[in-house]
């Protein structure tokens, strides 16, 4: 089968494209010219060069006689704090338009769009699930769920095969990402903020290769969102103790309390605001000491099959064995 990725150069991207690959499939990898390409350039993949804020890139990505079958939406801007809200909008939004408009004619079997369960801000149940509230608090969560609005109107008014994956926080090997959290473990520089018993919910990335896989599979799925995440959430203390375990360290219980660290957010983001560096610390990094994730995934169970293939500690030790290679522990 043919099928187009697009963010194929991030982090998730390169795990799909590898997987696909493997399968056997033919992949189209949308990449930015300023992507990094050292690992696509080993794959056996085409690349197609644009932006997902240019319809006419995705586009040629999809001109006919490539006869596109499936497309993977994965592209999308993430963290950055000192960047303007319109890169997220135009990004995240118009971008997810723009290719939804240029899919409108390709004739797809499935069309899955990621998202993410930033979309439903801070948790009014615990464990969430696909029909609890979203009410996203940031910038980030706010352009990813009217992204995924849109996306549900097309499969609605054009019968686009849309369908829909919000992934928990994803880790595993080429996450640069939450390297810095295993790496202040590594170093015993770790400082917990809060109390340590908010829960997190972490997802293995060949997991999330397979909801999405999945999702491209199941006719069902079309029109659907499902929350893709590990097999259970962990507090904070646990998740630190299992990196701690891995590295054979001994981790310092040193806490931050929440005001202090609420004020030093506040400062570096007026400090680095003018920079393009992102400030060592800041309120949406701070959410993931204070707020509670833990989410319901039954529904890819029982829609889709799916079931996380890799416990935390095993995903734990692939991830680190990962940065060592890279001598980054
Ligand atoms: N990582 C997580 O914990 C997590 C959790 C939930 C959901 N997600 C979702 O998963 C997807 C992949 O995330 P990730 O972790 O792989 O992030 P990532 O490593 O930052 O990858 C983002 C990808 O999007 C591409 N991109 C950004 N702006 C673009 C533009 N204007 N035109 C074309 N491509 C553009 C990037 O290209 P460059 O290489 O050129 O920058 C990169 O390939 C995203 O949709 C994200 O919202 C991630």
């Amino acid at each position: 089968m043919k099928i187009l990725v697009t963010g194929a150069s991030g982090f998730l991207g390169k795990h799909l494209v590898r997987s696909l690959l493997a399968d056997g499939h033919e992949v189209i990898s949308f990449v930015r010219p300023t992507s990094n390409m050292e690992e696509l350039r080993k794959m056996d993949t085409e690349v197609v060069y644009g932006d997902i804020r240019d319809k006419g890139s995705i586009e040629r990505a999809l001109k006919i006689g490539r006869n596109v079958e499936v497309v993977f939406h994965l592209a999308s801007i993430l963290t950055p704090v000192n960047v303007s809200n319109s890169l997220y909008w135009d990004i995240n939004y118009q971008g997810t338009q723009n290719l939804l408009e240029a899919c409108r004619y390709a004739g797809l079997r499935a069309l899955v769009h990621c998202s993410s369960v930033g979309v439903m801000g801070t948790l009014s149940e615990i464990p969430s699930r696909e029909t609890s509230p979203c009410a996203a608090d940031n910038v980030y969560g706010r352009s990813k769920y009217q992204a995924e609005l849109l996306a549900l109107e097309y499969a609605e008014k054009y019968e686009l095969p849309v369908s829909i994956i919000r992934p928990a926080w994803i880790y595993g090997p080429g996450d640069r990402r939450t390297y810095k959290l295993f790496h202040a473990i590594a170093k015993r520089v770790f400082l917990m903020i809060g109390t340590g018993e908010t829960l997190v919910h972490p997802v293995y990335v060949e997991d999330v290769v397979q909801g999405l896989k999945l999702c491209a599979q199941h006719p069902a799925a079309v029109g659907e969102v499902f929350i893709i995440a590990g097999a259970q959430s962990v507090t904070l203390h646990q998740l630190v103790d299992t990196i701690a375990k891995e590295l054979n360290v001994k981790v310092p219980r040193l806490k931050i309390p929440v005001w202090l660290a609420r004020f030093a957010a506040s400062v570096c983001e007026k400090v680095f605001k003018w920079t393009h560096l992102q400030p060592p610390i800041h309120h949406r990094r701070l959410d993931f000491f204070l707020k509670n994730q833990s989410f319901d995934i039954s529904k890819a169970r029982e829609f889709l099959g799916f079931e996380p293939k890799v416990d935390l500690r095993t995903g734990i030790r692939t991830t680190l064995n990962w940065y060592k290679a890279q001598g980054w522990l």
